[in-house]
């Protein structure tokens, strides 16, 4: 049977859609070489599913060893997640970001000639829209002006996929552009958990409950918006993993071999509205204070979702209440042996 391999597959959105994949039957193989992940979650993914993929432990920028991966297994398609997804860390390494985002991404499509595997599903983001000037964001705007080296990587990796499927017509791509993710899987065995300190917004919030070194900071309160405070489009971790199933079964019968989709619910939500909601479901009161903006953040975007729901047949069932609560109740999970702080 032909596989499919998942790179990053321990990592937080892969390791979903590797349960995903599993739960529906399809064959993976998992290469990750755990930067950003650990080992134990495939046991995790095992627990969930009573499945036991195959594993590599590999960096997709070495081309010996991928190209070994790709002679002894029979792959149909790539979903590509591996990548480095720290915006600050872009800022201080910028060429560890090229190289690893860029030249792996390079890296596989070589293999891919090589060894004729012809579908690929690529994990992209709404930051190649840049800021943008006019709401909901829709897949015909053009790439917006990175806001940091991490962002250019993705605006870089979607014009060698397109020029990829340019010159190589039987390969098809679908690139889809998350928009924020939060929350965990319903067994609680599989979450976003960081290696070192959390940056995004959620994380920060359930944990700041725990440790007393985490405080919230809201980044500016003076945008053009309802509450002065920045609006993203939050997404379930299971509805975009889901996205990836429709993406595989799409894309098998798909006549264009270069499509991109917004993958997100259509909705704003502030700083403020997120903080109010968390309140509400947790019963916990969040200490944060007002901090200037942060450097590259854009004020608003969220997502035109009309081609995925239509093209794609998908759209995300999680509220930003039950979006909330999964993380929440990750987090809880994952410090069972503590206190909360209030
Ligand atoms: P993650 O860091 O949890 O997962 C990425 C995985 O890739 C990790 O397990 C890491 O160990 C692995 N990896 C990184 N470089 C590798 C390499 N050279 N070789 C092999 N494995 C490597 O990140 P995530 O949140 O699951 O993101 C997955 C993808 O989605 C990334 O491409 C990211 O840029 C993109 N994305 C994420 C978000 C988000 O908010 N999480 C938003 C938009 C896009
Ligand atoms: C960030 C990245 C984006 C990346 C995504 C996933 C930037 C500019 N963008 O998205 O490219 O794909 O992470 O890694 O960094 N906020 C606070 N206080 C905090 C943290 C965040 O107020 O401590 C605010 C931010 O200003 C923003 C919102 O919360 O308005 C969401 O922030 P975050 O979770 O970091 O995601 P993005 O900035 O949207």
């Amino acid at each position: 049977m032909k596989k499919i391999l998942v790179t990053g597959g321990l990592g937080y959105i892969g390791s979903h859609t590797c349960v995903d994949l599993l739960e529906k039957n399809y064959e993976i193989i998992i290469v990750d070489n755990l930067c950003n992940s650990e080992l134990d979650t495939l046991n995790s993914i095992y627990s969930i599913t009573k499945k036991k993929p195959k594993f590599f432990n590999c960096d997709i920028t070495n081309y010996e060893e991928l190209f070994h991966l790709f002679k002894t297994n029979n792959i149909d398609c790539i979903i590509h997640f591996a990548a480095l997804k720290s915006v600050s860390d872009s800022v201080q390494n910028p060429k560890k970001y090229f190289f690893n985002n860029v030249e792996g991404i390079k890296i596989l499509l070589r293999c891919c000639k090589k060894f004729k595997v012809n579908k690929f599903i690529f994990s992209s983001s709404c930051t190649v829209y840049g800021f943008p000037k006019v709401l909901p964001v829709n897949e015909s705007m053009p790439f917006g002006e990175a806001s940091s080296p991490y962002g250019e990587t993705k605006i870089r990796s979607e014009e060698i996929l397109l020029k990829f499927c340019k010159e190589n017509k039987s390969f098809k791509n679908i690139s889809l552009r998350y928009f924020n993710p939060i929350g965990a899987h319903n067994s609680n065995l599989i979450g976003e958990s960081h290696k070192g300190t959390p940056s995004n917004l959620v994380p920060i919030i359930t944990k700041s409950c725990f440790n007393k070194n985490i405080k919230l900071k809201v980044f500016g309160n003076d945008y053009n918006t309802k509450d002065g405070t920045a609006i993203r489009d939050y997404i379930h971790i299971e509805d975009l993993s889901k996205a990836h199933i429709k993406a595989y079964e799409y894309i098998k019968d798909s006549i264009n071999n270069y499509e991109f989709f917004n993958v997100g619910t259509g909705i704003g939500y502030s700083v403020i509205e997120v903080i109010n909601t968390f309140e509400e479901i947790s019963g916990k009161k969040l200490n944060y204070i007002f901090a200037k903006r942060r450097k590259g953040d854009i004020e608003k975007i969220y997502a035109d979702i009309k081609k995925v729901n239509k093209k794609m047949k998908w759209k995300a069932k999680f509220d930003l209440k039950k979006m909330l609560e999964s993380a929440w109740s990750w987090e809880l999970k994952r410090n069972s042996n503590k206190k909360t702080l209030k």
